[in-house]
């Protein structure tokens, strides 16, 4: 039976582009015979010369903000696989927390900027063919992560998003794919210890399971064990999350 290579020939845009996972997406992507990539970034400043040479093109995109998502799906109406990556983490409590801003900044970047980006550029992925839908979340959307604030309710809501979103755009052909993310090795989670995947790795596992027609896709070891004890025994999995709290207040004193 051939292979499918559903990037080969693709034009992609992958938000948070700069670093990270993004970047990872950016460069399997051409690995893979992308025919051109748009890389959101924030601060073009941020990119170096990482692009150079490459069927890259930089745009400027803040997916919170709705000006700059429909500039770039006015510019970009030739993509046929979006990379709903971008994302933010703002370590703090829930509930307890001196900080009351920062669940809603989680809300707005991992749960409203994809749904925005997904609004933005559902016609043009009609338009081109169907063609595809990646959603990197987390293990903490696929259940509740305590340590995790608003972050973890943030890719919940993703999750949700995604589901519903294969239901609304299965008429035009288009695949999303929720990506169930473990650890990586990049910025956010620089205050994580243990194993941690390289972001590559990450990018490699999620064209694979667009390649094999899955919808949801444990991307990486962490996530497929953590999601197996969940789902063997929810309840005993809440209060060992739950205990995370306390190693986590004794080791950071927050
Ligand atoms: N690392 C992990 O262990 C892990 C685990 C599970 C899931 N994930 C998910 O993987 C994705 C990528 O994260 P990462 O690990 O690569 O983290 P990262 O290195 O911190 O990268 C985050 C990226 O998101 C961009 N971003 C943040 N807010 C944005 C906004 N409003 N508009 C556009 N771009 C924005 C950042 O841009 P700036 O450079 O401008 O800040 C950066 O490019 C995220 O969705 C994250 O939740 C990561």
């Amino acid at each position: 039976m051939a292979r499918v290579n559903r990037a080969e020939g693709a034009v992609a845009l992958v938000t948070g582009a700069n670093r990270g996972i993004g970047l990872g997406f950016v460069q399997e992507l051409l690995a893979r015979g992308a025919k051109k990539v748009y890389a959101g970034v924030r601060d073009p400043s941020t990119v170096a010369d990482e692009f150079d040479g490459v069927a890259v093109e930089v745009i400027e995109l803040d997916v919170t903000d709705l000006d700059s998502v429909q500039r770039a799906s006015a510019q970009c109406s030739d993509v046929n696989l979006l990379v709903n990556n971008a994302g933010y983490f703002a370590n703090r409590r829930l509930v307890l927390t001196d900080d009351p801003h920062a669940a809603r900044q989680e809300m707005e970047v991992n749960y409203f900027g994809v749904l925005n980006m997904t609004r933005a550029f559902a016609a043009t992925l009609g338009a081109n063919g169907g063609g595809a839908i990646l959603n990197v979340l987390s293990v903490a959307g696929a259940f509740a992560a305590p340590f995790m604030g608003g972050y973890s309710p943030s890719k919940s809501a993703a999750l949700t998003l995604s589901t519903i979103t294969r239901a609304e755009l299965k008429g035009q052909g288009t695949d999303v794919v929720a990506l169930i993310v473990g650890s990586v090795d990049t910025r956010m989670a620089s205050h994580v210890e243990g194993r941690k995947e390289s972001p590559i790795d990450i990018a490699r596992a999620s064209l694979d399971a667009l390649n094999k027609g899955e919808t949801v896709c444990d991307t990486d070891l962490m996530a497929v064990e953590a999601r197996a004890r969940y789902f063997r025994d929810p309840a005993r999995f809440e209060r060992q999350m739950a205990k995370t709290l306390d190693i986590d207040v004794q080791s950071t004193g927050r």
